[in-house]
Parts: structure tokens; sequence; C-alpha cells
């Protein structure tokens, strides 16, 4: 059995600076949030674990919103429909045993203090680190666009007090109320050296995972991506199976199969950085758009990388677009690892097969046609193509049986969500 050591808030925020690649307008707002979630922590003595939670929840609290639009929108003082990205980031996150506290602190963290009412919504009772939650997003929506290093920007500790009692628990301001007219800490907000300050400050607890643990947790990441769009719904799972397929009559042994298939799983972890309206798009995508989708395996390599355990996985899934001639993007190596190569085999076999906004999906014999014919352009290896051509039935059976299970997973998922 292995053993999987993942440092959870080191990951989370890795994947936050992703999530806020989307847009320029919301550059930021998850480890900002993160910072002012700790700070009020730290202001209301709370125990480290319920800080800990608080602040990965912090770091994650925006993940249900899958549309550049939706995110912008998040950024409203007022929103109008809070609660949709909120009980879509619950859905997601509750999946995982070891996130389900945090999920409730993400499913309520719009939901105001109502002089106290708040701490029951729709029957269900409201975690009180929610409440702190929605008080440091509000803060860092009501103080966009201040001076940097400014206390108290746009005059951000007035307007948040008038909501006191109405929306924010009165507790949790008068903890703004404390550390708010520290300058170092909106110094901190303003500074291109948050990452390390907040590692440096936050304390990292190690998730310990076994394999099955670990397979969880990818899907997990895995349905945060391919779930943002109908159209890659069960394209990781596809991949996945596909790989783990590969390794298997590659000669690879169980364990070996295991990792090629997380790698599976996690190739396209990076699409966090890309809005829905991209992934739909009908038409040529622009440069800004094309660039940012291109960027994907970049992050993924960026993302996976913090674990340490995954020094190998992180290569072999961020270097699906490589290609054997050193024409691929965005790292250019030549010397792929079979793993890799594997991954971008998978990576075409499931995308070739599915639909796309733009093209419908190929049939088994033109899927091999195309495989055939990248291998002899030497964008695929000749080798495992072989491979793949030689088994395709079998090939194909087992990636629509694990497609088939993805999608009904993503039915489950649509619809519960509000
Ligand atoms: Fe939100
Ligand atoms: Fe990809
Ligand atoms: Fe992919």
């Amino acid at each position: 059995m292995t053993e999987y050591h993942i440092p959870v808030l080191e990951l989370v925020l890795t994947m936050a600076n992703a999530v806020d690649l989307v847009s320029p307008a919301v550059g930021g707002h998850h480890k900002r949030v993160t910072y002012i979630s700790s700070q009020l922590a730290r202001e209301l003595k709370l125990p480290p674990r319920d800080t800990f939670d608080l602040v990965v929840a912090a770091a994650l609290h925006d993940i249900g919103a899958f549309s550049v639009k939706e995110r912008v929108e998040t950024l409203e003082f007022e929103i109008k429909n809070p609660h949709a990205h909120a009980e879509m980031g619950f859905l997601f996150l509750k999946r995982f045993q070891p996130f389900l506290r945090l999920a409730d602190i993400v499913r309520f963290h719009h939901v105001p203090w109502d002089d106290g009412r708040g701490t029951i919504f729709n029957g269900h009772v409201v975690p009180p680190s929610s409440h702190i939650l929605h008080l440091a997003d509000r803060i860092d929506v009501a103080s966009l666009g201040g001076d940097i290093g400014i206390p108290n920007p746009s005059g951000v500790l007035d307007r948040i007090n008038r909501e006191s009692g109405r929306t924010f628990n009165p507790e949790a301001v008068d903890a703004f109320g404390a550390f708010a007219e520290k300058e170092y800490v909106w110094l901190d907000l303003g500074s291109s050296n948050l990452d390390r300050i907040l590692s440096d400050t936050l304390s990292e607890q190690l998730l310990v995972l076994d394999d099955e643990g670990m397979l969880s947790f990818a899907q997990l990441l895995a349905h945060l991506v391919d779930f943002r769009s109908r159209y890659t719904s069960t394209h990781t799972a596809g991949v996945a199976e596909t790989a783990r397929f590969l390794a298997e009559h590659v000669g690879m042994d169980w364990s070996h199969c295991q990792r090629v298939r997380l790698a599976g799983y996690l190739h396209d972890l990076g699409k966090l950085a890309v809005g829905r309206e991209i992934l739909d798009k009908e038409g040529s995508l622009e440069e800004r758009e094309y660039g940012l989708l291109k960027a994907h395996p970049y992050f993924t390599r960026r993302i996976l990388e913090t674990i340490r355990d995954f020094s190998d996985i992180a290569v072999w899934a961020s270097a699906h677009h490589e290609r054997p001639d050193g024409n691929g993007y965005p790292f250019h190596e030549k010397c792929l690892p079979i793993e890799a190569k594997i991954i971008a085999v998978a990576d075409v076999f499931t995308a070739i097969t599915e639909d796309r906004p733009y093209r419908p999906a190929m049939n088994l014999d033109e899927a091999a046609e195309t495989l055939r014919r990248m291998a002899a352009k030497n964008l695929l290896d000749h080798t495992l193509v072989k491979l793949a051509l030689t088994h395709r039935r079998e090939l194909d059976d087992a990636r629509r049986a694990a497609q088939a299970e993805a999608s009904d997973q993503y039915a489950a998922i649509m619809a519960m969500a509000v």
C-alpha cells in the first residue's frame, strides 16, 4: 500500500491562484480572503483545527462558480443569487470525506447573520466559521479598488460596521475592527509576497491518504475541472481509464498502473484557470483565451508539484500536450517518460471520441485512423499507439464504462444543484 502525504493548504492555495486567473477582475481574491480569514481567526482565538478548516474553506470558497460571469458577479457587494455557487462548491467538497467540515463552511458562506437568525438556514445549522468567511469575503470585496497600503481602504470599516448584526456576526465585526487599524495587514494584502506570507504564518497539516483515499481525492479534483462544462464532464475519467489500461498492457505492476491512473485524473487540473465561457465556446478562441487554455498543463504541474510524493506524477500529468518532436507545449520537452507518453495518447484518444462545441465525436474507426496518422507524424508515441490499436475494442469498452460512471455522477450533482 502506498501512503500519500498531501500538504493541503499549500495545494489549495496553489489551486486558488489558478482559479483566480479566470479573469483579472477576480485576481488574488481567494488568497486575500484566506489571509483575512486567518486574521479574524486569530483575533477570535479559534482553536487550530477550526482555523485550519476555515482557511482551507476560504482558499476554495468560490470554487463552485464555474463561469467568469458568475465569478465576477460574486464581487458585487450585494450579490443577486449568492447561494448557487456556494451550494455547488459544497456538493463537490463533501464527496471527499476529510473535507466534510469545510464543505459545510463553504455551503453557507453567503448566509446573512440576520440578528442571530442566520445560525440556521433552510433548516440546516450554519457553522460559525461560515459567518467568519462571509465577513472575510465581503471585506475583500469592499476594499477592492482602494489604495494599496492605506489602512481601511475605501472606508471598508464603516461599510462593514453599518452591516454589523444585520449582515455580519457582530463578534466577527469587532475582530475586524481590532486589526483594521494595523497598517501591516493592508500592506500584506497588497503584497506580491502574499503566498509566502500565508505559508509562513499558517500552520500546514499533512493529510495522509492510502491508495483508496488518494483516488477519491484525485476524483474530487478531476470533477472540479470536468464538471465545469458538459462537454468535458467525463473527459478525465476516460483519460484515467485509458491510461491505466495502456500502463497495464505495457506490463507495469498494479501500483505503477495506479499512479499512471492518478496522473490521468489530474492531467487537466490546470483548467481550473479556464472559465466555462472558453470551454463551451463554439467559434474560434481569441488570442488571450487561447493563451489561457494552452497554459493549463503549466498550472497542472505547478499545482501538483506542491505534493512532494507526486514529483513523478506532476511531470507525467503535465506533459500531455508535449510532443516527441519537441513541438508541443508549454515546456517543449523532447525526452518524455513513458508514463507521460501514455497520458498523451490517452488524452487524444479520449478527446476525439467526445463531442466538443466545435465538432462531433469520432467513431472508433475514425479515432483509430487519427491516432495512426498522429503517430506517423511523430506527434504521439508509435509503440503505444500500436498497442492501443491492437486492443482497440477492449480499450474502447473500458473507456466507455469509466465515462458512463462519470456521466451518472455528473447528472447526480447537476440534479442537486440549486
Ligand atoms: Fe462566494
Ligand atoms: Fe489538456
Ligand atoms: Fe485532457
